[in-house]
Order: C-alpha cells, then sequence, then structure tokens
C-alpha cells in the first residue's frame, strides 16, 4: 500500500572518493536487502554525479541533501532542482532541522523549495520535528502541525502524493538518543491523521512517513515494528554501509 524506505543523510561527511566508495559498498550489499524496500542514500553534492553514474543500474537511489528555493539566477552558492535533476538523482531532503537551524530555513522557503523540486521531477522528503522543550512542555503535536500544515497542506492533492515525511525529533538527532518505539509510533500516527483530514484517508494511507534520530541496526527493529512506521531517515549509522543495509533488513516479515 506504501513504500517502505530506508533513506541514508550522509551529511557534510566524507570525500567524493570516500563516497563513491561507500556508495559502491551499499550497491553491493543492497541484493540482501528485502526487493520491497526503497533503498535512498543522500551524499553531498559534489560526490552526486559520479556516484548516479556509478549506481546507474542500481536499485539504489540517490538523493540530494537541499535544493534552491528559486529557479535559477543570482543566488551565489546555491544549487537548483534543475542542475540536481540533471545528474540523474531522483529525492530531495527538504527541511533538515540542520537547515531550519543553521540556514535560517523558513516554511515559505521550505514550500518554494518543494514546489520548484517536484517540477524537476525530484521525490521530496520533507522533514519535521520538534525540539527537546517543546516535547517537554508537551507542545509537540501544535509544533509538529504546524510545520506540516504551513508547507505540505499548500499543495494540492496531486503534489502531496509525491511527498515522502520524515518526522525527526531535534533532541534525537546525533544523540544516540532515540524516540521509543511508542513516541515514534504516536507522532507518526498523528501526522497520518492530520494528512487524512487534509487530502483524504487514501493519500494519508499510501503516504511513507519515516522515523529520524539516532536509528541504529540494534533499535530498528522495534521502531520499524510500529503501523504507521514506514522506514527511516538514518544519519551516522548510514555512514557504514553494514549497518545501512542491516537498517534496511529490520522490517517485520
Ligand atoms: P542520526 O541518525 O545521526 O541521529 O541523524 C538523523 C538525521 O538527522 C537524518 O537526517
Amino acid at each position: 500500500m506504501r513504500k517502505k524506505i530506508v533513506a541514508g543523510n550522509w551529511k557534510m561527511n566524507t570525500t567524493p572518493a570516500q563516497g563513491l566508495k561507500l556508495a559502491n559498498e551499499v550497491n553491493d550489499m543492497a541484493a540482501s536487502a528485502p526487493t520491497d524496500v526503497e533503498l535512498i542514500i543522500a551524499p553531498p553534492l559534489t560526490h552526486i554525479p559520479l556516484i548516479t553514474q556509478a549506481l546507474a543500474k542500481s536499485r539504489v537511489k540517490v538523493s540530494a541533501q537541499n535544493c534552491a528555493a528559486w529557479e535559477k539566477g543570482a543566488y551565489t552558492g546555491e544549487v537548483s532542482a534543475e542542475m540536481i535533476s540533471s545528474t540523474g538523482a531522483t529525492h530531495v531532503i527538504v527541511g533538515h532541522s540542520e537547515r531550519r537551524e543553521y540556514f535560517s530555513e523558513n516554511n515559505e522557503m521550505l514550500l518554494n523549495k518543494i514546489k520548484i523540486a517536484m517540477q524537476n521531477g525530484l521525490t521530496p522528503i520533507f522533514c519535521c520535528g520538534e525540539k527537546l522543550n517543546e516535547r517537554d512542555s508537551n507542545q509537540y503535536f501544535n509544533v509538529i502541525e504546524k510545520q506540516i500544515s504551513e508547507v505540505l497542506f499548500k499543495l494540492d492533492t496531486k503534489e502531496m502524493g509525491n511527498i515522502i515525511i520524515a518526522y525527526e525529533p531535534i533532541w534525537a538527532i546525533g544523540t544516540g538518543k532515540t524516540a521509543s518505539p511508542e513516541q515514534a509510533q504516536e507522532i507518526h500516527a498523528f501526522i497520518r491523521q492530520i494528512v487524512s483530514k487534509k487530502f483524504g484517508d487514501e493519500l494519508a494511507k499510501s503516504t511513507s512517513i519515516l522515523y529520524g534520530g539516532s536509528c541504529k541496526p540494534d533499535n530498528a527493529k522495534e521502531i520499524f515494528a510500529k503501523a504507521d512506521v514506514d522506514g527511516g531517515l538514518i544519519g551516522g549509522a548510514a555512514l557504514k554501509a553494514e549497518d545501512f543495509i542491516a537498517i534496511a533488513k529490520s522490517f517485520p516479515k
């Protein structure tokens, strides 16, 4: 009904040579992962043409970690969705909490990025998630609803049908502190419910919602066992091919 997905966000790690090696290792090991799990890797931009070429016949898809909020022009240092798409990449991560925090990306920019990404044939992986103080003060439902409604609810149904959502609680990213399977399920079910209210049950049921935040081979099984968790957006553990593929093997049989 909806796709199981494991995506690796390499962040700002590896040189092109190291990245190519890692991509080839992931590709070699991919044969041992269940065929119904979509595998995506998101290397740094400088590596993408190398890797899309090496993986041209692979089941492993390639994503960018970001794209510009404008189509083209005088935006020094930016890379457009059209440029990314022309390399053979198929996905782009939009709204990662690190981009929201360090690069002041706001919901309006994220909506632009999503629209332009889709116009250029890229599938957006849209990230949402609350900070520790927002969880501790029980505001997390409101925070997530706002992140989703101010961006995804501005799309039409056809556009929304092309979105992958990643729930990444900020307090769990790179901290070794994972959300419990119950905490993940609670939010994933909530996200599906608000998507259903806005776009209908059928679309909500076919939207993949990934969990991200210290997801590792030793905790992926219990998280992926939850009904509304459709896979993971993996940071640190995606930098080791064995760990990344072990995570891809962690879905219930
Ligand atoms: P970690 O798996 O390193 O916690 O990172 C998660 C993440 O931010 C993926 O986008």
